[in-house]
């Protein structure tokens, strides 16, 4: 039996993931930050610990115990924790964006770096990022958000490249609109760390608030399950030759095409109008 490493899932993709790759047979150590959802995930019939990615010491003690568990055995770890800092980038402080960084990129790159040599060890491994079409083309009050999506894009290929011939391989998934609570997560970021009234863009966010607040789900024509995500993280797993990217999504495939034909200047004008319908 293969044992794969989630970390995220108290909701959303982490938690489908988690879920339909037990089903399909796998040893799923089903990580979450909060212990009642670890407890909720257990009482599932889930192997659940806690794991705080903005945590190292959570990290080391989440390690620990797998090693302890699986005898040092790990064929894949899924990277899918994360949050989005909504906010324009004059709106960050420093250690918002800091806070941003430490769970969406460097509590990734801590775990990594945890989980590669069991992998090396074995001589075969997979690591499945769970980036986003926010680390192909960017929007406005994403940029926490789009800062660490296209940082760990970059992180990645660079690791691609280092363990060429090494039996691991890495993949990015791509996903565009996913329903999860994502949305309500970044609501949540927004509240405790957006100063509305003294932003230039006070008006906007105003809109940007009842955006996330409505009731209806914000989900359109293009948004997809994460079953969706479910499907190519699988190929990641059991292809012989998994791909370095996974686009999920029409948005996903519609963008990653017109980011490589458009002009800066004219994928700029699509991004805007993009996003200034989000805020009518
Ligand atoms: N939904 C989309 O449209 C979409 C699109 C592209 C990419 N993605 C990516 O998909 C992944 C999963 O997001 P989702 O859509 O499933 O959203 P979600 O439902 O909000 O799930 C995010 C998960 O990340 C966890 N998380 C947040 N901070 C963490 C930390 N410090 N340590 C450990 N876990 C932490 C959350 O735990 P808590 O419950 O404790 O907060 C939750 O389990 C993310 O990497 C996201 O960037 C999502």
């Amino acid at each position: 039996m293969k044992t794969i490493l989630i970390t995220g899932c108290s909701s959303g993709i982490g938690y489908h993931v988690a879920v339909g790759l037990q089903q399909r047979g796998y040893r799923v150590i089903a990580t979450a930050r909060q212990p009642a959802d670890v407890e909720k995930l257990k009482q599932q019939g889930l192997e659940s610990i806690p794991l705080d990615l903005a945590s190292s010491a959570s990290i080391h003690q989440a390690m620990d115990w797998l090693e302890r568990q699986t005898e040092g055995k790990l064929f894949a770890l899924f990277n899918n924790g994360a949050y989005g800092q909504p906010g324009a980038i004059e709106d960050l402080s420093r250690d918002v964006l800091r806070q941003q960084l430490e769970t969406n990129l460097l509590g990734w790159h801590e775990l990594t770096c945890r989980v590669l040599p069991l992998m090396r060890r074995q001589g075969v491994g997979r690591i499945i990022q769970n980036s986003s079409v926010l680390g192909l083309i960017t929007m406005r009050f994403r940029g926490a958000y789009n800062t660490s999506k296209f940082a760990l894009e970059g992180y990645t290929d660079t690791l691609r490249q280092e363990l060429a011939g090494s039996g691991i391989s890495v993949s990015l998934i791509e996903p565009g609109p996913i329903k999860s609570k994502f949305r309500e997560n970044g609501l949540k970021a927004f509240k405790a760390n957006i100063d509305v009234a003294s932003s230039p863009f006070s008006d906007t966010y105003k809109k940007v608030l009842q955006r996330l607040s409505s009731a209806d789900s914000g989900d359109d024509l293009f948004t997809l399950g994460p079953d969706a995500v479910l499907d190519k993280v699988i190929h990641a797993l059991e292809s012989k030759r998994p791909k370095a990217r996974y686009y999920v999504t029409l948005p996903t495939y519609l963008f990653g095409f017109l980011r490589r034909i458009l002009s800066t200047r004219l994928l700029d004008w699509l991004l805007l109008k993009a996003s200034a319908s989000e805020h009518k």
